[in-house]
C-alpha cells in the first residue's frame, strides 16, 4: 500500500532522465528494518558502518516496475553491490537529515553496499578531516552533505585528485562552481531539490487561504520570516520565492522580523515568541524555513494564546511526521515535502553510475510536493 502510493506521489517527482541508460529491474531484496523517524539521534558517535546483507530477500510486488533509475519506490540500491561508500552528513542533529541519512544507509547497505556514515557536528574542519580519512581509506565514492556550501571547490579538488567521485546531497554548491566540474571533467555531482520551488509552494498555499493572508483585511500581508542557516541556498530561496509567490499573487506584502533561526526548532520558538510578543496581532503569518522551527513557532504561537487558521498562518518544509500531524490537525497550514526518499534513492544511484564509470550532469533534481489538509495524511501514510 506503501509502495503503490509512493508510486503515485513520485512518479512525477523524479527527473529521472539525466540518468539515462539505467532500466534494469530493481533487486528485491530488501532489509525493513529502518523506520524513518524524526527523532533527534541519540547516537553521539561520529561513525556509523553498516554492511550490505542480501540474506532477507522479501518478494517485492512492484519489482517489475522499479527501475534502477532513481526510482523513489525502490527498495535496494541497484549497482552499489561491493561499492565502499563513505557518506558524510553536515550534523546528524539536524531532524531532516537524519529521515535522509537513514533512508540512504538503508537503500544502500539493501543494495549490498557498504556504507560508512560521519557526523560533521556542523563543523567544516571536521567535516574536511573525515573526507580525508575517506581518501586515505581509499572509498570507491563519496556522498557528501556539506557543512558550508562554500567548501564545495576545496572538497572537490581533493576527491578529483584522489580520483574519487563526489556525490553532493542537500547544500547545493554555486553555478559557477558546477560548472567548473563539467569544464574541467571532474567527476562530481549534485544531488537536491530546488528551494525555489519550496518557497513557491509555501507562497501558494497561503494564496489559497480565504483571504490570501491579509486576515485583518488591511490590504497587506504581514508576516515574519524564520530563516535557516543563511549561507544555504534553501533557507536564501525558500524565504525569496515564498514572497515572491504572494506578490505575483498581487499581494502587498510587509516584513515584520526576519531573523535566522538556524533550521532549529528551540531557535524557531524564542524567535517568533519576541516577535509575538513585540508585534502581538500585526503578525498574520509566520513563514519558516523548516519544519524544525515551525515546530519551535507553533510552541510560540499556542502560548501567546494565538490560533493557526484563525487569526495567524504557519507555514514550514520538510513534511516531518509531527508537522504533517499539525497540518491535519489544522495547527499549521501547510508544508511541503523535502522528498529525502526521491533525494537518497538519486544519490545512491549517482553513486553506482560514477563508481561504472558513467559520466552524469552536474545538477540531478528532485520535486517537492506541497502539502495542505487535504493531502497531508496521504504523505503522512508515506513518510511512516
Ligand atoms: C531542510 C532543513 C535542513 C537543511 C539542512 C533543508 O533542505 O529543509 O530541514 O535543516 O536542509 O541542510
Amino acid at each position: 500500500m506503501k509502495k503503490r502510493l509512493l508510486s503515485v506521489l513520485l512518479s512525477t517527482t523524479m527527473i529521472a532522465a539525466v540518468l539515462a541508460g539505467c532500466g534494469s529491474t530493481a533487486s528485491s531484496s530488501s532489509q525493513d528494518t529502518t523506520t524513518p523517524a524524526e527523532e533527534t539521534p541519540a547516537d553521539d558517535g561520529a561513525t556509523d558502518t553498516t554492511t550490505g546483507d542480501d540474506a532477507n530477500a522479501e518478494t517485492d510486488t512492484n519489482a517489475g516496475t522499479d527501475t534502477a533509475a532513481a526510482d523513489g519506490t525502490a527498495d535496494a540500491a541497484t549497482g552499489v553491490e561491493g561499492l565502499d561508500i563513505g557518506v558524510c552528513i553536515y550534523n546528524f542533529a539536524d531532524n531532516f537529515m537524519t529521515l535522509y541519512r537513514t533512508e540512504l544507509e538503508r537503500y544502500l547497505t539493501a543494495g549490498g553496499a557498504s556504507v560508512t556514515i560521519t557526523d560533521g557536528k556542523n563543523d567544516q574542519a571536521e567535516q574536511t578531516n573525515q573526507i580525508q580519512n575517506f581518501i586515505t581509506e581509499g572509498v570507491d565514492v563519496l556522498i557528501v552533505n556539506l557543512v558550508q556550501s562554500s567548501a564545495a571547490e576545496q572538497i572537490t579538488d581533493q576527491c578529483a585528485a584522489a580520483n574519487i567521485p563526489v556525490v553532493f546531497i542537500n547544500r547545493e554548491p554555486d553555478d559557477a562552481e558546477k560548472e567548473r566540474w563539467t569544464t574541467e571533467g571532474i567527476k562530481a555531482t549534485y544531488v537536491g531539490a530546488d528551494a525555489r520551488q519550496s518557497g513557491t509552494f509555501q507562497g501558494e498555499i497561503l494564496l489559497a487561504t480565504p483571504n490570501k493572508g491579509d486576515i485583518n483585511g488591511d490590504g497587506k500581508v504581514s508576516y515574519v520570516m524564520v530563516q535557516g542557516d543563511p549561507e544555504n541556498v534553501d533557507a536564501q530561496y525558500r524565504t525569496e520565492f515564498s514572497i515572491k509567490a504572494l506578490t505575483d499573487g498581487g499581494m502587498t506584502v510587509e516584513e515584520l522580523d526576519k531573523q535566522r533561526g538556524d533550521w532549529d526548532q528551540a531557535r524557531g520558538q524564542e524567535i517568533v515568541a519576541n516577535a509575538l510578543t513585540n508585534q502581538g496581532d500585526a503578525v498574520e503569518v509566520v513563514f519558516c524555513n523548516n519544519d524544525a522551527m515551525a515546530l519551535g513557532a507553533l510552541q510560540a504561537i499556542e502560548t501567546a494564546g494565538r490560533v493557526v487558521g484563525e487569526d495567524i498562518y504557519l507555514l514550514g518544509v520538510d513534511a516531518l511526521t509531527e508537522a504533517l500531524q499539525n497540518v491535519i490537525d489544522g495547527k499549521m497550514t501547510g508544508t511541503v515535502f523535502n522528498d529525502h526518499f526521491g533525494q537518497s534513492h538519486a544519490a545512491a544511484q549517482a553513486a553506482a553510475d560514477f563508481a561504472a564509470g558513467k559520466d552524469l550532469e552536474t545538477l540531478i533534481g528532485v520535486d517537492y510536493i506541497k502539502v495542505t489538509q487535504e493531502n497531508a495524511q496521504e504523505i503522512l501514510d508515506l513518510v511512516q
